[in-house]
């Protein structure tokens, strides 16, 4: 059993095909974190924790002895006020005010499976052996709180979950302040922490930085996981690459306030936090009631940096994405946001849909502006009413239309936000977040629906099922550009404020979970404001995500990296864009754009029409070769081979079919070098026993020698230039 109990050293043990995880029940209670790292096969390790006098250190339950101190003990779940002064998980507060927190073992149980988190996204199981389950049940006597502690190791992957519940077991009320989903003592400091920093238009920035003494760590206040920091980090040995070295990887399968603490004491032992950010967060329990915590989502690997992005990758796609898009090919669409922005359309669309479905393309987006007054960005969400003067006839005559010239149609809506200058808000101003007396704090001039109100989510499902059931809808982008501000609810009372944070993310679950259920044939795609909520959370919703606003493919090279530290590239919504790019005032050639925005979802976001012959003739080959690709692409090995992080000249990744039969490399040649080197990649993913054959030049290698010597890369000169090499065996 990859989980079981050894009586003898009161430990629990848990498994996955590479890594082991103890811990260990010590006297007076104590849940103790012994050992998490490459899989061993003993469970008493006590030895690796020892009881020592550390002068001014506390000692619990008035012991006699000096030389058991939480302060010092590694623990599975520390509690806050009772004696451990490091950064805490849990903190309770009593009805009579009081916050020191004192969790103490009460018992166990072990079963095959997964559970559900109530309300929550999560990583699934869709038959009992594919993981085994340990809850941990703690209870704290003078507060009532009994906390369970749920643990899932994968069997044939090195995944295992973290999540947590707090009943109210007293009679009188509790609040919970603070509630990590994982907290993990390591008892050594020599490592580097890895996390994903951004702004809009320029998200999932790897950065790379030695621990130090103290606290270090991110957060997101903003009510989406955000741009700035990805609820995502790693701690990684200093000489771990992609391909070698030990790596622990965190990642939160939530989509609002999250927050990430790494602390080193002064003996140099590390605890490492994640859950929902304790800023502006409390929830009350009365008698009996429940708090589902988060997941957060441990990937251990010994072989790099790349091994534990392929874990989470296999995870995300086969565990969390759901529904009939999970493994169902997407189709190659085009967006007109960049083609028009508001200034479109009915024959506008259908001139580039028939442009578009001539060259190959499969699907046509259409984006923000098609309702309401919309013809800025200052006027109308919440009035999901199709605009006529826009689109003669209606939703059903344009979808028609579309689909006669032999494509698909897909459709834009941003169902959590409200403009102040729209007919729902006249009719509804108690519909946003507010708070009473203050002053609205807008973003891109609108307001924020309070998604933690029935009624408004109500409503909002009737008015999307209207729409998606009206014609043939056959995909949803599911955008939201604002950060909330003022987060007031009128309908929830004083003493519960500040769980609105966390009840409007459960709202938007809430409204996703019903949308998607009700239209399983619809490919929903995430977005806010490009990558801003590029999350497991929503990945449980929608199996792609718009990357970002940013279609530069020189910054896309840097970004799309970034995001495949955890998310599979079968996620990332990747276009072509027209140029000079809009972002960027770059020029860059068509094939380069081609060829980074393969590495995604692959798609266009520009006028066909006003394309040259050439490039026409360009975007067909690119469809045709984007086909071929699919699916190496979508369902391979993902290995990044060239860090443009470290290097700003060039980059390089590549994928290897499951079967390893088939390889993609992309190398990509950043900035121009008048007298540049000649460069050579080596592919670790090819299987050494095997022949492949370069299917451009004929040129055939062994799979040893692709990992070992590697291919050289044809002398490329200029900026944004790439080569793919497709190489099969034979
Ligand atoms: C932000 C998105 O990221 C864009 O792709 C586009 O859909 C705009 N919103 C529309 O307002």
């Amino acid at each position: 059993m990859p989980i079981f109990f050894d009586e003898k050293a009161n430990s629990f043990k848990l498994d996955t095909p590479n890594s082991s995880y103890i811990i260990k029940i010590m006297p007076l209670g104590y849940v103790s974190h012994l050992y998490y790292g490459g899989r061993i096969s003993d469970s008493d390790v006590d030895y690796l924790y020892q009881c020592i006098e550390r002068p001014y250190s506390t000692n619990p339950d008035g012991i006699k002895t000096r030389d058991f101190s939480l302060e010092h003990l590694p623990q599975e779940y520390p509690c806050n006020g009772t004696g451990d002064f490091r950064t805490s998980a849990i903190t309770i507060r009593t009805e009579k005010g009081n916050t020191s927190t004192d969790l103490r073992y009460k018992s166990y149980k072990i079963y095959a499976g997964k559970p559900k988190l109530e309300g929550l996204p999560a990583v699934y199981t869709e038959d009992e052996g594919q993981a085994d389950t340990l809850e941990l049940i703690l209870e704290d006597k003078v507060s009532g709180a009994e906390v369970t502690l749920i643990y899932t190791a994968f069997r044939s992957l090195d995944v295992m979950t973290r999540s947590v519940k707090v009943t109210n077991r007293s009679s009188a009320p509790i609040a919970i302040e603070r509630i990590m989903s994982t907290s993990v003592d390591f008892n050594e400091s020599e490592y580097d922490f890895i996390h994903l920093y951004g702004t809009w238009a320029n998200e999932r920035m790897v950065s790379r930085t030695k621990l130090h003494h103290g606290k270090q760590g991110f957060e997101s206040k903003r009510g989406t996981s955000s741009h700035q920091h990805n609820p995502f980090f790693a701690l990684a040995m200093p000489n771990t690459d992609e391909n070698m070295g030990e790596v622990y990887g965190f990642n939160m399968v939530y989509s609002g306030n999250h927050f990430s603490e790494v602390e080193v004491d002064g003996f140099k032992t590390t605890r490492a936090i994640m859950g929902i950010n304790p800023t502006d967060f409390e929830w009350f329990l009365e008698r009996g009631e429940t708090f589902t915590a988060p997941e957060v989502v441990m990937v251990y690997s010994n072989k790099g940096l790349g091994e534990m992005s392929r874990t989470y990758h296999k995870l995300y796609q086969n565990h969390l994405c759901r529904g009939e898009w999970r493994y169902k090919r997407r189709p190659i669409l085009i967006n007109n946001w960049e083609a028009t922005y508001f200034d479109f359309d009915d024959d506008k669309l259908i001139h580039i849909a028939k442009g578009a479905a001539e060259l190959g393309i499969e699907m046509l987006v259409m984006d923000d502006g098609w309702f309401g007054r919309r013809n800025d960005d200052y006027t109308s969400l919440g009035d999901w009413f199709v605009n006529e003067e826009k689109l003669k006839g209606g939703l059903s005559s344009l979808v028609e239309r579309v689909n006669a010239v032999g494509i698909k149609f897909g459709i834009w809506v941003e169902p959590e936000m409200i403009s102040p200058d729209s007919d729902l808000y006249r009719a509804h101003p108690e519909w946003c977040l507010q708070v009473e007396g203050r002053a609205f704090t807008t973003g891109r001039s609108q307001l924020v629906l309070d998604m933690t109100r029935k009624d408004v989510r109500d409503y909002l499902f009737k008015v999307l099922s209207d729409i998606f059931s009206c014609t043939n809808i056959e995909y949803v982008k599911w955008d939201m550009n604002r950060h909330l501000t003022e987060v007031g609810s009128l309908l929830i009372p004083a003493n519960r404020q500040k769980e609105i944070f966390h009840r409007y993310v459960l709202g938007v679950y809430d409204i996703l979970e019903r949308i998607t259920l009700a239209f399983p044939h619809i490919l929903f795609e995430g977005c806010s404001g490009g990558g801003g909520r590029f999350d497991p959370g929503m990945l449980y919703y929608s199996p792609q995500i718009w990357t970002s606003d940013d279609t530069d493919a020189m910054e896309r090279v840097k970004i799309q990296w970034g995001t495949s530290m955890c998310y599979p590239v079968s996620s990332m919504g990747a276009h072509v864009s027209a140029c000079p790019n809009h972002q960027t005032m770059r020029d860059t050639s068509f094939e380069t754009r081609g060829a980074i925005a393969m590495s995604g979802t692959f798609g266009y976001e520009l006028d066909v029409n006003k394309l040259s012959e050439k490039e026409k003739e360009m975007v067909k080959k690119q469809v045709h070769k984007f086909k071929e690709y699919y699916d190496v692409i979508t369902y391979g090995d993902h290995y990044r081979l060239l860090d443009p992080f470290k290097n700003s000249l060039r980059a390089a990744w590549g994928f290897i079919s499951q079967d390893k039969n088939e390889i993609l490399i992309t190398f990509v040649q950043i900035k121009g070098e008048a007298s540049g080197p000649l460069y050579k990649i080596r592919f670790a993913g090819a299987d050494p026993n095997k022949k492949y054959q370069d299917t451009a030049t004929g040129r055939i290698y062994r799979g040893d020698t692709l990992i070992n010597a590697g291919i050289m890369i044809p002398y490329i000169l200029g900026d944004g230039v790439t080569y793919m090499c497709h190489l099969k065996t034979v």
